[in-house]
């Protein structure tokens, strides 16, 4: 744990520490958009193709941008063949309802701990409508790397154009603890490099950049 919270200080590519030199998101609606602790989202930004996620996939009122709720339901029906169970558990939050996440967490766990685990408001690619967490089997998201559905969407996930976003042994560069649960919409093509080259969006953004 101290060695997580002392690699999660530095940035290790570039010294950029975690919610210092900001800049404002300016196409929140790039399929790839790099929304972490440095780059802020404007606080109105909603998409404007949410759609819902069919409830044979998802709990009640889950919205997703309409690519990433039909890759995303075509992920959950063909697990379902297989006898997995993968369900959407959350997947767009607006800003409001992310500083209420953010302040929850805060007063119960104590700031430090709600850093790791949850994003202020502007932060979260919740906002965006390309995050999802699923839950599995053992109806728990929480839970999700000990379901049995855990090793298929990591070797399936980028098929349908999703990525692990917070990988073990990755948190000083994504700024964010480990989350099996957490998936992100990149595109297929996207999402399959990253799969094939085991990097973070952050590292991949820096790729393509250059
Ligand atoms: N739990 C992720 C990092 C979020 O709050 O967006
Ligand atoms: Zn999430």
């Amino acid at each position: 744990m101290v060695i997580i919270l002392i690699l999660l200080f530095f940035y290790d590519d570039n010294d950029e520490e975690f919610y210092t030199n900001i800049k404002e998101i300016k196409e929140p609606n790039n399929i790839t958009v790099l929304v972490n602790k440095n780059n802020i989202l404007p606080k109105t930004y909603i998409p404007n193709d949410l759609r819902l996620i069919n409830n044979r996939y998802a709990y009640s009122n889950k919205y997703l941008r309409e690519e990433a709720a039909i890759n995303f339901e075509n992920l959950s029906a063909d697990a379902k063949v297989l006898g997995y169970r993968i369900i959407a558990t959350s997947a767009f939050r607006d800003y409001e309802y992310q500083e209420k996440l953010f302040n929850e967490y805060t007063n119960s766990k104590g700031l430090e701990y709600a850093l790791l685990c949850s994003a202020k408001p502007g932060h979260s690619e919740h906002q965006t409508g390309l995050a999802v967490d699923v839950e599995g089997s053992n109806k728990d998201y929480d839970e999700f790397e000990k379901s049995i559905e855990f090793n298929w969407m990591k070797e399936n996930a980028h098929k349908y154009g999703f990525i692990l976003r917070y990988p073990k042994g990755k948190e000083y560069i994504t700024g964010f603890k480990y989350e099996p649960w957490h998936y992100r919409y990149v595109g297929i093509k996207h999402a399959t490099n990253i799969y094939n080259q085991n990097i973070t969006l952050e590292e991949y953004k820096k790729r393509l950049n250059n």
